[in-house]
């Protein structure tokens, strides 16, 4: 077969295919199948499941394909935004779930989808297909919007200065007037327009929002055993996965201020499998320095609940 050079490398591979270890027989979801790298290694791993590959993004899709053609007979895709083709797979058995979430370092780096600091166009979509974009963004939302998500997603402390850039200097047709825009505003180098691109591209893919969809869906999908992992690269997310998975692994749901139990104490829906997040090794990250930022969570689900 051809040898296919792939755009993505994988984080944590060896850590999340670890995370199945107990994985049950049935389906395992890879909710963000990017390149197929997890989705590669996990089935070779574990010879007993099949695989449900999810991705919103079709050129990504299409290279999967063809890197998992030898697990064919195993594998299905499905390319729609995750928290939707979840809903879709209720009643099945499901025994293991995966999202890593974000953007591929393919997306991220290829000028033509317009994350890059110098693209020509202002983009940033991860579905091609959406048509809402950075471009909406930047050239349309009011001043306040602006400053909300400068403040809340690029946790950026001039965010009055800059949102008033970006409106005073409106129409803004591509990245690299953007982030000359930027420059003029005070930022000065790639690693301070990095948060803001970040602020622009979350709103654009709604990603906080959909993780806590995907959360949502995976809770009503999963089963006795099924084994939930989540990657994030950012606080704002790892702390959504967090908190989530803490609210799951309690047994009383009584408000704090309860004298004493009554809720029956039984509302635990599962187990947390990773007391701290699992990180990059500094192997990992001298050779993917992608990775320095990963975080790998695990929750394992009870039935019953
Ligand atoms: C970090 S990459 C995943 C890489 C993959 N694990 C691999 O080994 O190649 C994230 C991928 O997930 C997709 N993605 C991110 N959020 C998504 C969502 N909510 N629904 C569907 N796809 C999503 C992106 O389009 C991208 O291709």
């Amino acid at each position: 077969m051809e040898e296919l050079k792939t755009p993505h490398i994988p984080v944590l591979l060896k850590e999340t295919v670890d995370l199945y270890k107990d994985i049950k027989d049935g389906y395992f979801v890879d909710c963000t199948l990017g390149f197929g790298g997890h989705s590669e290694a996990i089935l070779e791993k574990y010879p007993h499941i099949k695989l449900i590959g999810i991705d919103q993004d079709k050129e990504a899709m299409e290279f999967a394909k063809k890197r998992l053609s030898k697990y064919s007979n195993r594998v299905e895709f499905i390319n729609k935004r995750a928290s939707e083709a979840l809903k879709e797979l209720k009643g099945l058995p499901i025994s293991g779930i995966l999202a890593d979430i974000g953007v591929s370092s393919y997306q991220l780096d290829n000028p033509e989808r317009g994350f890059t600091f110098d693209s020509d166009i202002l983009d940033m979509r991860m579905n091609p297909s959406q048509d809402f974009s950075a471009r909406d963004v930047v050239n349309f939302y009011d001043r306040q919007s602006l400053e909300e998500i400068l403040k809340k997603y690029a946790e950026e402390r001039r965010y009055k200065k800059i949102a008033d850039f970006i409106v005073k200097n409106r129409p803004i047709n591509s990245n690299r007037e953007l982030s000359e825009i930027l420059m003029k505003a005070g930022l000065r180098d790639k690693k301070q327009l990095a948060p803001v691109f970040q602020a622009i591209r979350i709103e654009v893919n709604n990603e906080l929002k959909e993780l806590e969809n995907i959360l949502d869906e995976a809770e009503k999908i999963s089963q006795e055993g099924s084994i939930l992992g989540i990657i994030t690269f950012h606080s704002l997310e790892d702390r959504i996965v967090k908190n989530r998975f803490k609210e799951w692994s309690k047994k009383c749901i009584c408000p704090p201020e309860a004298i004493r139990c009554e809720c029956g104490g039984n509302h635990q829906k599962g187990v947390i499998l990773t007391k701290k997040p699992i990180t990059a090794s500094k192997e990992e990250i001298a050779k993917n320095p992608r990775s320095r930022s990963a975080k790998l969570r695990g929750f394992m689900f009870k039935g019953n609940r």
